[in-house]
């Protein structure tokens, strides 16, 4: 089987080397990959703006032409952006398959007024909230329900469109910043206010196969994974600035069985029910980003796609073949499917440039370990391979340029695997947090 990967970060490197593994793939095609998946064994970069037969051919479109060119048997999308833009129904009508749910799905995450009025329908629990289109509005309910309270951009805005305000003054100003300044452009047309939720945050990655056939048949599913932790604080003890995530860890120790047993009835559940109720077509991944409060598991956020950085802690504890899992997503069997993990766990640290989420430099040349143990893996992100041939090597990109994930027999030698390899990795700037995966290093609402 040949299968594309869509995207450029660190989950495509992952996602490339799960397909790359099974030895029923022949070859994977990385559109455009990156440094890491460049030379990732039976994997192809291919970079749609240096393809002569895309040269007129729009970007949403041009997905499914390289797919056709190069005879791709299935389609793994990586990011959120193609999904919102409907590459999945694009490539379905051309009958390639694809992981990943069609444009009308990809608006659980697109949009967040879609998201929340889909929970409230099908009764997912989640923060109370109200979404408004008129900031003066915006404004006397937030004076009326008071601090701290969360407000969001309805679009997609990498990351930049959530403000937990800790006063009234500071939400206020989230509303003038996204509504009146609007500062993330149209994805702040509208918002979202919402209740503040207080605990320990936790993701679950997951499969689902909802399609006209499982529907029909009583097969549809959510097949969730073990659990996860991102750390979205720049420093040690989940300070600092919000950035893409600077590291996670698989599964967690201070989850218990009540509260996925809740998590199962009373989020995945309803989700589950809601993709049937309204017919959606959505064959691929959602990732659940869940707060563990004292009323139970609510959900924050649904995202259509794999977590990053939490995709470098699960996809190495799998006993499976992910060309499997991927499979039976398409060919509805996923209700059948029985994942294998691995007894242990995945301590993934990621390495960013100095400076970043602000600026930082590009270009700067990565000197890695030349030999790790069998048990780490590093997932290149934001680097690439030195085109211009001035270094022998890979040189910076972007701002989170790679992970080490470090597979363990306990939390603690994990941890202790990855950051002896973390220390090895070395380029001008190079950043890391010392405490992924310590208990200390959760985020619990970000005030
Ligand atoms: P979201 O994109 O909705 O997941 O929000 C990004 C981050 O903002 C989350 O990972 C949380 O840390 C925080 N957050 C979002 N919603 C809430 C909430 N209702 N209460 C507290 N923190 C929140
Ligand atoms: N780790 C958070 C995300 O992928 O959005």
């Amino acid at each position: 089987m040949k299968v594309m990967v869509i995207g450029s970060g660190g989950r495509e490197h992952v996602i490339s080397w799960a397909l790359a593994k099974s030895s029923k793939v022949k070859e994977v095609i990385c559109v455009p990959g990156n440094g890491g998946t460049g030379v990732e064994e039976k994997c192809r970069n291919i970079v749609p703006s240096l393809c002569e037969y895309l040269k007129d051919v729009k970007e949403e479109d041009s997905y499914c032409e390289i797919a056709k060119h190069e005879g791709c048997d299935l389609v793994v999308v990586g990011p959120e952006d193609p999904l919102a833009l409907g590459v999945s129904d694009t490539l379905w009508k051309n009958n390639i398959p694809v992981v990943g749910p069609k444009k009308e799905a990809a608006n659980l995450e697109a949009s967040k007024d879609f998201a929340k009025e889909f929970m409230v329908q099908y009764g997912v629990a989640c923060a109370e909230s109200k979404t408004f289109t008129d900031a003066l509005e915006a404004k006397d309910y937030i004076k009326e329900k008071g601090a701290p309270i969360v407000v969001k951009a309805d679009g997609l805005a990498a990351g930049k469109g959530v403000v937990v305000a800790a006063t009234i003054e500071d939400a206020i100003k989230a509303v003038d910043d996204f509504m009146v300044s609007k500062n993330l452009g149209n994805a702040g047309t509208k918002i979202v206010i919402e209740e503040y939720l207080q605990g320990t945050e936790i993701s679950i990655l997951s499969a689902v196969s909802v399609s006209p056939d499982t529907i029909q048949n009583g097969t549809a599913c959510i097949l969730p994974f073990v659990p996860a932790r991102d750390h979205k604080r720049l420093l040690d003890g989940a300070k600092g600035p919000n950035t893409g995530g600077m590291g996670a860890i698989a599964p967690l120790d201070d989850v218990n069985k009540k509260q996925l047993d809740e998590f199962q009835k009373n989020i995945l559940e309803p989700t589950l029910k809601g993709l049937i109720d309204r017919k959606m077509d959505y064959r691929g991944f959602i990732f659940f980003g869940i707060m563990l409060t004292s009323k139970g598991p609510k959900l924050l956020e649904y995202n259509v796609r794999l977590g990053d950085p939490e995709t470098q802690a699960v996809l190495p504890l799998m006993d499976f073949d992910f060309s499997d899992l991927c499979k039976s997503i398409i060919d509805g069997t996923l209700n059948t499917f029985e994942p294998k993990w691995k007894k242990g766990y995945v301590c993934a640290p990621v390495v960013v440039s100095g400076g970043y989420p602000l600026k930082y430099k590009r270009g700067v040349p990565i000197s890695l370990p030349k030999d790790t143990k069998n048990e780490v893996k590093i997932f290149i992100a934001g680097a690439s391979v030195d085109r211009r041939g001035q270094y022998n090597g890979l040189i910076t990109s972007g701002g989170r340029v790679l992970a080490v994930s470090a597979f363990g027999s306990s939390a603690k030698k994990a941890r202790e695997a990855a950051y002896d390899v973390v220390s090895q990795v070395s380029f001008d700037g190079a950043f890391y947090r010392k405490d992924i995966g310590l208990p200390g290093a959760a985020e619990s609402g970000q005030l």
